[in-house]
């Protein structure tokens, strides 16, 4: 929705009074670094332009209305309330991180919130998690303590809000990158030690393209579990505190192991050390290098660790059959979602024409195709900030 057409639909809503404030939350795709965050491994996410937009003003009582523009049903709760699960089920993620907060013994006061996402939901770009920083932030814009949080303290808060709250047994991944992107760079962070490296991610020469299967899945379906619990269960067998640890040498001498675990230690332990290889390709411009570790995640993803599925394949397939393509993969938890292309700025057309027809041509149904530039994190939006949808005297 436009920044004016937002800013009415704010007064309509909750009425006239003192103009509201802005936050934004990005969604992030991963360039590399799949399954390895709840592995205490590392990631390489991007924040990406799309995001939610949250205007918010302060009651003067205890009372939290959240509104989403794609929503009809709206979340209310009171700060004073134990908070608990209930419906709306989107409105989990904002119950969950308002609990957060009040367990922390943040100041919190009354607010009037309205959600608007252009992030499109179970693409495998993080909605939830922008969903949760998005609350977070407005909250703490309402009680005007933003930024008091420390971001790798605000990224737990958010994960815990999906895990008891939604029943999602996430890693730390969306919520970092959300909360601590930078404009123009990628973030490595090391999972284990909350270490981040900022990666410029800004060559004018290439262009990330973010590709929708349209295959919808839920994170909380099983699949998503079941493999954190089969790394879970292969590190105890190794002896090791988590397949951070975990070296194939190991997992050969492991005679105790399934052939199903001993595939997603064989991801893991290869994700690990793709990620760090192709942070060191990144920073040195060695787009090639990069590419080809793309890949050979999507491969890993595929054969060993079981989250891709066709459509995905498909995508990557025709990707990489086209000129100008350095690398391609499933990004996310998979099961479904989004898959990425690296290619050459002046192919980008071309490319982008070639995976859409390939795609609708073999499933029967289109495949929305977007790039974007590794976005900021989370924060304020400042009236007059250019590069958002709010009119600039909002
Ligand atoms: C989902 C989770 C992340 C991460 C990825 C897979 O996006 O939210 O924590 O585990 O899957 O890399």
């Amino acid at each position: 929705m436009a920044g004016k057409e937002l800013i009415d639909r704010f007064q309509e809503t909750f009425g006239r009074g003192a103009g509201p404030l802005a936050v934004r939350a990005p969604g992030r795709v991963n360039l590399i670094g799949e399954h390895t965050d709840y592995n205490d491994g590392f990631v390489l996410p991007i924040a990406i332009e799309k995001e939610i937009l949250a205007l918010v003003r302060p009651r003067d009582d205890r009372q939290v209305i959240i509104h989403s523009t794609a929503q009809d049903r709206p979340v209310r709760f009171s700060l004073d309330e134990i908070l608990a699960p209930a419906g709306p089920a989107w409105g989990n993620y904002c119950r969950g991180v308002a609990a957060g907060l009040k367990e922390r013994g943040e100041k919190l006061v009354g607010a009037e919130i309205l959600l608007d996402s252009t992030i499109p939901g179970g693409a495998g770009l993080s909605s939830s998690a922008a969903l949760e920083v998005a609350t977070a932030l407005a909250l703490q814009a309402a009680a005007g303590t933003l930024g008091l949080v420390p971001a790798g303290e605000l990224a737990r808060l958010c994960q815990m809000a999906e895990h008891v709250f939604a029943g999602a047994p996430v890693g730390i991944m969306d919520q970092s990158i959300c909360i601590m992107g930078q404009a123009g760079h990628a973030l490595l962070l090391d999972c284990r030690s909350g270490q981040v490296r900022h990666v410029p991610f800004n060559d004018p020469h290439l262009v990330l393209l973010v590709c929708d299967t349209q295959v919808r899945h839920a994170i909380n379906d099983g699949g998503y579990a079941s493999r954190r619990s089969q790394c879970e269960s292969a590190a105890a067998k190794m002896g090791v505190p988590s397949l951070r640890e975990a070296t194939l040498e190991m997992a050969a001498r492991c005679t105790g192991l399934t052939t199903t675990e001993r595939q997603r230690v064989r991801h893991v332990v290869g994700e690990i050390a793709r990620t760090l290889d192709a942070s060191a390709a990144l920073q040195a411009g060695d787009y090639a290098a990069f590419g080809h570790l793309m890949v050979a995640s999507h491969h890993s993803l595929r054969d060993d660790y079981h989250v891709s599925c066709e459509e995905l394949d498909t995508v990557v397939e025709s990707a990489l059959a086209q000129k100008g393509v350095y690398g391609a993969r499933m990004t996310g938890g998979g099961f479904g979602g989004s898959a990425i292309v690296l290619v050459a700025v002046d192919q980008a057309a071309a490319v982008t024409a070639a995976i859409a027809a390939d795609f609708s041509r073999r499933f029967g149904w289109p495949c929305p195709i977007f790039s974007t530039t590794a976005a900021a994190g989370a924060g304020l939006v400042e009236a007059g900030d250019s590069g958002h949808r709010l009119p600039s005297s909002f």
